[in-house]
């Protein structure tokens, strides 16, 4: 019989779902609580321990000090000022895939303009050459996949880390003889300067910044485009004043979170703002539902770019393992939304939309438009 529990939690299956931003954000920042999907791997006694193992070395199942140390190195590479000097090879991006498009005055908007748009971003910022950009598209993809596709997606995850962890060893060293002011050039100063980043740390940390950028965004941006479908009056908005961009995107982020929950588990007896969850207890953090919680946000279920959602929604997570690229996830949308609105107005929907399944990260993944060309 399942507990459906009150305003506050609700059991699932195995799982406790906190419902509420201070009960989530607490667990967030608590240590007691790491990573379910680890812990899932690593109890589990078929998993290869090579993968456990290299997983540890990724951002999102490191723990400790080592963590804070490579996280507050990263930071600085991906800080809202190193950003925005990538900015204008984001526009760059966005307009050379709309050019593609613009004549027809229809597009599938996923596949022939979204999906290809996060990848040379991150490739730019990180100073990984354009001509490898279909190498990491196949690596990701099986990256990622252990993720939701449980142990029988381990061995082309590992087989993915071991390729990325090659490719950026020879980047690397061929780096290191010609150092310029990209992330990966920022990484091996820091290394060179103090003994802070070993040289497995550089290559972690490289190989773990690309991946989680690039589903994440365009999940997002395809939310976006297909919210403005429904919306055009909001889409004429901002594309008469570019102002609004900001704040439009950390609606989207907000009313459409491409993860919808986060999953912890207790390593201790732990209780929160009075809530007792024992030690091997599963949480889950309900994100979406705190983004719509209506003490935070006035009439939330209500798209409003106009709205001041920032700082309060939860899509970023929070903690210790808060989204380390925030600030260039921000940017890359903002970008992304400031060249279509200038470019395409009366966007419609031009056919049925496919969504994403429903493990994994939310958003269409085909979506036939048309358009006008402004
Ligand atoms: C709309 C875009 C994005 C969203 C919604 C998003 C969301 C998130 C969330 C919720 C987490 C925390 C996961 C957890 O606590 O279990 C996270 C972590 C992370 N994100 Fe993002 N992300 C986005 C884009 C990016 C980009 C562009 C990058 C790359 C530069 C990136 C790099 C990371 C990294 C490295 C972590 C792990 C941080 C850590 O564990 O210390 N993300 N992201």
């Amino acid at each position: 019989m399942p507990d459906w529990g009150d305003e506050r939690t609700m059991q699932a299956g195995d799982a406790l779902v906190l419902l509420r931003h201070d009960d989530c954000m607490a667990v967030l920042r608590d240590p007691r609580f790491t990573q379910w999907n680890m812990a899932q791997v690593e109890r589990n006694p078929d998993i290869d321990p090579r993968f456990v193992a290299r997983r540890r070395q990724a951002f999102l199942s490191m723990e400790g000090a080592d963590h804070q140390r490579l996280r507050r190195l990263a930071m600085v590479a991906l800080s809202p000022t190193e950003i925005s000097r990538h900015r204008e090879r984001m526009r760059a991006i966005m307009n050379r895939l709309i050019d593609r498009v613009l004549p027809a005055g229809r597009m599938e908007a996923v596949g022939e303009v979204i999906h290809h748009y996060p990848l040379p971003v991150i490739c730019g910022v990180l100073g990984v050459p354009d001509k490898d950009i279909p190498f990491f598209a196949a690596t990701a993809t099986d990256w990622v996949k252990w993720m939701w596709g449980g142990p029988s997606a381990v061995p082309a995850a590992l087989a993915a880390h071991d390729a990325m962890d090659a490719y950026m060893t020879d980047l690397i060293a061929r780096r290191e003889q010609d150092l310029g002011d990209d992330v990966i050039s920022g990484l091996i100063r820091a290394e060179l300067e103090g003994e802070r980043l070993t040289r497995d740390e550089v290559i972690h940390t490289a190989a773990s910044l690309i991946v989680p950028g690039l589903d994440t965004t365009f999940s997002t941006l395809g939310s976006a485009l297909y919210l403005f479908t429904q919306h055009p009056d909001q889409w004429e908005r901002l594309a008469a004043d570019p102002s609004l961009l900001p704040g439009a995107v950390e609606e989207i982020l907000r009313f459409a979170p491409v993860g919808p929950t986060l999953e912890r588990i207790a390593t201790d007896d732990a209780v929160i703002n009075g809530l007792t969850l024992p030690k091997d207890t599963h949480v889950v953090l309900a994100l979406a539902t705190v983004n719509r919680d209506a003490n935070l946000f006035p009439d939330p279920h209500r798209f409003d770019i106009q709205r001041n959602a920032q700082r309060l929604h939860m899509t970023f997570g929070g903690g210790r393992h808060t989204c380390l690229g925030l600030h260039m996830a921000r940017a890359e949308l903002q970008e992304a939304l400031g060249c279509l609105s200038q470019r395409l107005a009366r966007i419609e929907l031009d056919g049925e939309v496919a969504w994403s399944a429903p493990l994994g990260f939310q958003g269409p993944r085909m979506m036939p438009v048309r358009f006008a060309a402004r």
